[in-house]
């Protein structure tokens, strides 16, 4: 045993006192931790540290990890950081595949009669142009042709005129445009869209692909040690926002996408699964400038109100508003 001296050096013969009084021992592992954070000045920090202290510690104990799993963890964990760059974010995907981004997004968004949200993902890097109704944001031209059509509203039902509809979404073969810079054009499949009076929206674009997610970093190895694929189903991207309400982050999902029951990151709610149904009328595709046959879709949107508190706080950003 030993004690401290004021220039932090031990004495030998006396008790080392830990910052909560109680020297460490394997059975009370997670309460000596914890009581190192008992005089953290921030209520919440304390609360979760404490938190993740003994369910860590609980762990550790469940699964007697040993000397080299800890090192490999360590490594791995090493590995993802490294593996991040201004535009690569592989702790996002290490949360997105342990289901943990959609554990805070469900639970920090519990629907209410509102649309129900799900993860936001890496490719809403670049800003969505500003497209008019009915607009193609198909640029090249390619894949099957999908009218997209919906109606913003609250919970009620009262339409929510000049609602944004910001839209992004894989092409036919699964790809970003940011990931192909050289073969697709410039903010292909992205558009940005406001709703007319009557909290309407339409624009027309493709049916898009299943994708994998980035598997050349560590959550790739991690996925492959496991044997699960990286695959996530064929969906669009929406963030809908509108003045008092509460924006939504969100996707939907084509029904009979492979890989539907099977989301690599978690993210598939039964209430955004659509059917894109085949629609076989050359005057009506003529009319809309689209290939007969096409595909159509109707995605309705409800935005739950702001409270008076989180309305102070919370901005909407109108088209003119925007850089
Ligand atoms: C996406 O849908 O874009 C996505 C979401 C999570 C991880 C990777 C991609
Ligand atoms: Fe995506």
């Amino acid at each position: 045993m030993s004690d401290i001296r004021n220039d932090g050096s031990a004495v030998a013969g006396s008790a080392a006192a830990s910052p909560g009084g109680e020297l460490f021992s394997e059975e009370r592992s997670a309460d000596v931790v914890a009581a190192s954070f008992a005089d953290t000045p921030d209520s919440r920090l304390r609360e979760v540290l404490t938190a993740l202290t003994r369910h860590l510690h609980e762990f550790i104990k469940e699964v007697e990890l040993t000397e080299e799993e800890w090192t490999t963890a360590i490594e791995f964990l090493t590995a993802t950081g490294q593996k991040c760059d201004p535009v690569r974010q592989e702790f996002v995907l290490l949360s997105d595949v342990l289901g943990v981004s959609m554990l805070v997004e469900t639970i920090n968004h519990r629907a209410g009669g509102g649309t129900e949200s799900t993860v936001l993902g890496p490719f809403h890097m670049v800003e969505s142009p500003e497209r008019e109704l009915g607009a193609n944001i198909a640029l090249d031209g390619k894949g099957e042709a999908c009218l997209v059509t919906g109606t913003v509203t609250d919970p009620t039902g009262k339409p929510l005129p000049r609602a944004l509809i910001d839209v992004w979404q894989a092409n036919e073969d699964g790809f970003y445009d940011v990931q192909q810079p050289e073969l697709q054009p410039e903010r292909n499949l992205r558009g940005l869209f406001s709703a007319d009076d009557e909290g309407q929206f339409w624009f027309r674009s493709i049916v898009p692909r299943y994708y994998p997610i980035p598997t050349d970093g560590p959550v790739g190895s991690l996925l492959a040690a496991t044997r699960r694929h990286p695959i996530r189903p064929a969906h669009m991207h929406f963030i809908v926002t509108a003045p008092g309400h509460r924006p939504v982050t969100t996707h939907l999902f084509v029904a009979d996408s492979p890989y539907i029951d099977s989301d690599a990151v978690f993210g598939v709610k039964e209430s955004l699964v659509r059917q894109f149904p085949l629609v076989d009328d050359p005057t009506r595709a003529a009319e809309l400038g689209l290939a007969n046959p096409f595909r159509t879709v109707h995605f309705d949107v409800a935005l739950l109100p702001l409270s008076a508190a989180e309305a102070q706080g919370a901005g909407h950003v109108d088209l003119e508003d925007r850089p």
